[in-house]
């Protein structure tokens, strides 16, 4: 690496003539950075070619997918100048397809530059120089080694926005399954679907207007979700049936130490990255429960997201644990056929109609018709309208979050009365389902047929808790023993938000340790310690996505996620361009905005008593499963990060923050004789917005409009 990166800098400085500069390069051969030194200005030049085209430049093996209709205008992204190559450290991504289309002589083409000079003699009279200048652009952006753990949408969405939004970034994602997808890819049994309309849960660049039903299934999310990834091809930076176990911080290099199990041959490796950004959420370490016995039980005992598709249901007895969201999709979907369901609950909830007037759900497919998929395909102002219209009423539920709120009353009377009349067949049940806690405690769920299947006669509705497994089924604390063929655990996952990983940070602690709470370390702060669900102090170079507090309370997840990449993203660029070696929020900011949360979520009904993933599952536990604020809140905090709550070390000098970042005082597209250094100057009357005006980071003079 270092052999290469000598031979470009010298190779770029006779491409530019006269440099006169000190020969003397500061030494950052513990950073990638070193590679920066004007290397990229002949890199820049290939890459930006072959950026140009990549996201749908697809590689030689695989078909370019239609998203959607080709009457919806299609929006190309917008690719930053210099392009990711795959780091040396990298092992190729198994499915990894060639990206570099152009021809090479273009890519290396040398181009008339202008001189570049910096004074080799220092003038007596003037204050004495502290230190060299280090020979390199500004605008150079150091190549970033970039982990992202994880390939559901949020995954995909790193896959599409990085390399578009990041010069220089060299990717990888971690992904334990054999593809993108996620939740949509794990989760198969009976009845999974979103439960928010599917034209609401999309991206909002890649519009698919042909979904089948309002509530899409399962494979439908999945198969979009995979198309999107395959349209920009994201495959290239996936490295699937890689399992990440441990993250270990390197204080020499200032990197992450990756180890990651090849689930195929079994073998470990460690990779070494500049920055991690987890993407694993919050459902994803799902786990059985631990019963007494349960390993005894010889019928079919799976998890919801983990089932057994080849189960023939019909007629046989079977058990389903928990009424969360899955449970109560799966006990809806599977009473009808079984012979008799046993269904275990601890714990009381509230059954919605819908997450948004007009938006009521039912067991039955709730497809779109013909006329209307046509509609929505051929005509993009009563398509956008559409959408609109449906995805607005997502950003107004939040008054229905606060504590003693007409809004909260409004959703009790509501739901008290739907759930009474769905259980005319069984009334008696409504005293043990109803709750004591405020709507929105939990996760609402609309639970179309649950209450339905509830009071059918072939279904026990059982709030006697579970004593132990035996070989043929469960036995309640009462001792009665109840036999089943096959058991479904809808028991959710870890919502500790603790990592299936270690996290080891400069202290050498797991980041696990100071997050778990039933950690006993004198510095454990027992629940998910972050910084507007961003990082956390001590582990530097490190970021979640879709992580605690991830989305609002309000709005759409894949908004959400977009916009956090967004600022992700800007993070980033700040990171290459400036030379900044680590990041990492400060305690000081941690703190206060843990007190904002804690103020803040004490004014909603989510601090009521109820057990739920926003809590930790412990009643009364500190919040942060989602974001303090809206949708529209953590959407605006999201626009301007806060650069002064963080805490920065840097390339290059010690002890001068600017030495790296400025380098010789030259940007590459000045020195550049071809470059449009006027492309500010609009034809007269083109219309300028003057709210963008000089704001745009890929409008820089020199840099070609959009790229
Ligand atoms: C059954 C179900 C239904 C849902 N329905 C809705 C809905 O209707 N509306 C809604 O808004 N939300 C819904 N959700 C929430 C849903 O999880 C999110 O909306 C969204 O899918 C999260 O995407 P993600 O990429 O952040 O996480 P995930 O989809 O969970 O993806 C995480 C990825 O990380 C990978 N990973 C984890 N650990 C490792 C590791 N150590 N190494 C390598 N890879 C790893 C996993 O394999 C997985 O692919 C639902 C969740 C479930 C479980
Ligand atoms: N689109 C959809 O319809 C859909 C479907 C599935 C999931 N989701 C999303 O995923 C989230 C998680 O849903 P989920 O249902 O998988 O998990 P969940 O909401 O956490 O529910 C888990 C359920 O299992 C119970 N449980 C846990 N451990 C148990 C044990 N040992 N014994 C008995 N019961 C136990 C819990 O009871 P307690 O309440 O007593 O703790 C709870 O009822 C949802 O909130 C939602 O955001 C959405």
């Amino acid at each position: 690496m270092a052999e290469v990166v000598a031979s470009q800098a010298s190779s770029v400085a006779e491409k530019l003539g006269d440099v006169s500069i000190s020969e003397q390069v500061p030494s950052l051969a513990s950073t990638p950075a070193t590679s920066a030194t004007h290397s990229q200005t002949k890199q820049e030049t290939a890459s930006s070619t072959t950026s140009e085209d990549s996201p749908l430049d697809l590689g030689a093996n695989q078909k370019p997918t239609e998203i959607d209709s080709p009457a919806v205008p299609e929006i190309v992204p917008v690719v930053a100048e210099p392009t990711p190559a795959i780091a040396p450290e990298i092992a190729t991504p198994q499915t990894a397809p060639e990206t570099t289309t152009k021809d090479p002589i273009e890519t290396t083409e040398t181009k008339p530059s202008h001189s570049v000079h910096t004074a080799t003699k220092p003038s007596p009279l003037y204050p004495a120089s502290k230190f060299e200048l280090i020979d390199r652009f500004i605008d150079d952006p150091r190549p970033l080694r970039v982990a992202v753990i994880g390939g559901g949408l949020s995954g995909v969405l790193a896959g599409v926005l990085f390399p578009t939004k990041v010069p220089n970034i060299q990717l990888t994602i971690y992904e334990k399954n054999k593809d993108f997808g996620g939740t949509w890819l794990e989760n198969v049994y009976p009845g999974v679907r979103c439960d928010i309309p599917s034209h609401v849960y999309q991206s909002t660049f890649e519009q698919k207007t042909d979904w089948s039903d309002q509530f899409a299934p399962g494979a439908e999310i999945r198969d979009y979700w995979q198309r999107v990834a395959t349209k920009y091809n994201v495959h290239q930076y996936a490295l699937f049936g890689h399992r990440v176990e441990d993250l270990t911080w390197d204080k020499t290099d200032s990197a992450w130490k990756v180890t990651v199990t090849d689930l195929d041959t079994g073998e470990t490796k460690v990779e070494i990255q500049d920055f991690v950004l987890t993407a694993i959420g919050l459902f994803n370490a799902w786990k059985l429960p631990d019963y007494p016995g349960i390993s005894d039980y010889k019928g079919v005992l799976r998890h919801a997201s983990h089932y057994d598709s080849t189960f023939d249901p019909t007629g046989k007895r079977v058990a389903v644990i928990g009424n969360g969201a899955s449970g109560i999709q799966l006990v809806a979907n599977l009473q009808k056929a079984v012979g008799h369901l046993d269904h275990y609950v601890r714990n009381r909830t509230w059954i919605a109609s819908s997450w948004a007037p007009g938006d009521e759900r039912s067991l039955e497919p709730q497809p779109y018709t013909p006329e209307q998929v046509t509609l929505f395909k051929s005509n993009p102002e009563a398509y956008l309208e559409f959408r609109k219209g449906l995805e607005d009423k997502y950003w107004r539920r939040f008054g229905t979050f606060f504590r003693g709120s007409v809004e909260n009353a409004a959703l009790r009377t509501q739901f008290t009365e739907i759930m009474r009349r769905r259980l005319a067949a069984k009334p008696e049940l409504l005293e043990h389902i109803l709750p004591d806690f405020s709507p929105n405690c939990r996760r609402l769920t609309p639970g179309p047929g649950y209450l339905e299947a509830i009071a059918s006669p072939n279904v026990c509705y059982i709030r006697t808790p579970i004593s132990h497994f035996t070989e043929t089924g469960i036995t309640t604390t009462d001792q009665e023993s109840h036999p089943v063929d096959a058991v479904f655990c809808a028991t959710g996952a870890s919502v500790d938000a603790l990592p299936p990983f270690s996290i080891h940070g400069p202290s050498g602690i797991d980041l696990r340790t100071l997050w778990d709470p039933a950690s006993h370390h004198p510095e454990s702060h027992g629940f998910p310690y972050s910084y507007l669900g961003q990082a956390t102090p001590g582990y530097p170079n490190l970021f979640f996505i879709y992580g605690p507090h991830g989305s609002g309370p309000s709005g759409t997840v894949p908004h959400s996620v977009e916009n956090q990449l967004t600022m992700y993203a800007k993070f980033l660029r700040k990171i290459s361009r400036e030379g900044i070696k680590t990041i990492a929020p400060s305690r000081s900011a941690t703190d206060e905005f843990i007190a904002y949360s804690d103020t803040f979520f004490n004014s909603t009904v989510l601090s009521d008593h109820c057990s739920s993933w926003y809590n930790g599952a412990k009643p009364g536990g500190r919040i942060h499963g989602i974001w303090p604020g809206s949708a529209g809140h953590v959407t605006q905090v999201r626009r301007e990060p806060r650069w002064e709550d963080w805490e920065y070390t840097y390339l290059g000098v010690e002890g001068n923050r600017f030495a790296w970042y400025f380098g010789n005082g030259w940007t590459a597209k000045e020195a550049d004789g071809e470059s449009d250094m006027t492309n500010y100057l609009k034809k007269p009357g083109e219309e300028v917005d003057l709210r963008d005006l000089h704001e745009s980071w890929w409008e820089l003079p020199g840099v070609k409009s959009g790229k």
